[in-house]
């Protein structure tokens, strides 16, 4: 797919890798509309990269539905969701409370479901369109503290392989990207510290991918695929 005058709407495209993508997005001739919970962070980044922003959560049906909503009468169509917004938590199977879990599916899996119907079903009624879910190296094994984010994601991936079958004959590429570790807000905001070193992965690197596989002409695609740093530095 050329991008040139594409429309794009990305979730969790006000900070980190959604913000990357969205900038790799326009800077390809994209027009993009992006969301999030922070309205001043969201304002900030759709001012400089010149993004449309939607003050939404993902998790709240009513949001989602008003972010189609406004999508469509700012765009008047919809070529690509890019399914980004994730948030994870840390913690020992025995400590894990019920609220955090929660919180954490909400977004990861509720949020993604909620974002993906929709795009569906216009996607379907125009037979055509591109969805990409950023999920994660954690949607392919499991670890220590991982219940939350890991459950979350491995959850992510299997929706990834029902909107596949459900949507290819209605030329809708379903595809994931599988980041590892990535130099952005998410492991402070998951509670956990990040060790800083420029052999890691940067959003942009991620946001190369996604606009790799879109690029890639619309009688292929990508299933999936994982994006590791080379040889990090902890
Ligand atoms: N960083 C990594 O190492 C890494 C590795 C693999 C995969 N990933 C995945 O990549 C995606 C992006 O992560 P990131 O590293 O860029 O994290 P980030 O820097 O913390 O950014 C997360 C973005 O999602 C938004 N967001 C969070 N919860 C939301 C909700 N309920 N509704 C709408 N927007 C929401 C945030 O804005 P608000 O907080 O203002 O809502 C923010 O724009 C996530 O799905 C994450 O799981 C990250």
């Amino acid at each position: 797919m050329k991008l040139t005058g594409k429309i794009a709407l990305v979730t969790g495209g006000s900070r980190g890798i959604g913000r990357a993508i969205s900038e790799s997005l326009i800077r390809a001739g994209a027009k993009v509309a992006i969301t999030g919970r922070d309205r001043q962070t969201l304002e900030n980044t759709a001012g400089t990269i010149g993004a449309h922003a939607i003050e939404a959560d993902v998790s709240k049906e009513q949001d989602v539905e008003r972010t189609y909503k406004e999508t469509l009468d700012t765009f008047g169509d919809l070529d690509v969701l890019i399914n980004n917004a994730g948030v994870g938590v840390f913690k020992p199977l025995v400590e894990m409370d019920l609220a955090s879990f929660e919180r954490i599916v909400a977004t990861n899996v509720t949020g993604a479901m909620l974002m993906g119907r929709e795009a569906a079903k216009i996607f379907v009624a125009r037979n055509a369109g591109h969805i990409v879910n950023i999920a994660s190296t954690a949607s392919l094994r499991g670890a220590a503290q991982g219940t939350a984010y890991m459950t979350s994601k491995f959850a992510l991936r299997g929706m990834t392989e029902c909107w596949r079958a459900e949507l290819r004959k209605h030329n809708v590429r379903v595809m994931q990207i599988n980041p590892s570790e990535v130099i952005t807000d998410f492991a402070a905001t998951a509670g956990f510290e990040q060790v800083d070193h420029p052999s890691k992965l940067q959003a942009e690197d991620i946001a190369h991918m996604v606009k790799a596989v879109l690029e890639m002409h619309d009688r292929g695609f990508t299933t999936e695929l994982t994006v590791f740093a080379t040889n990090p530095v902890d």
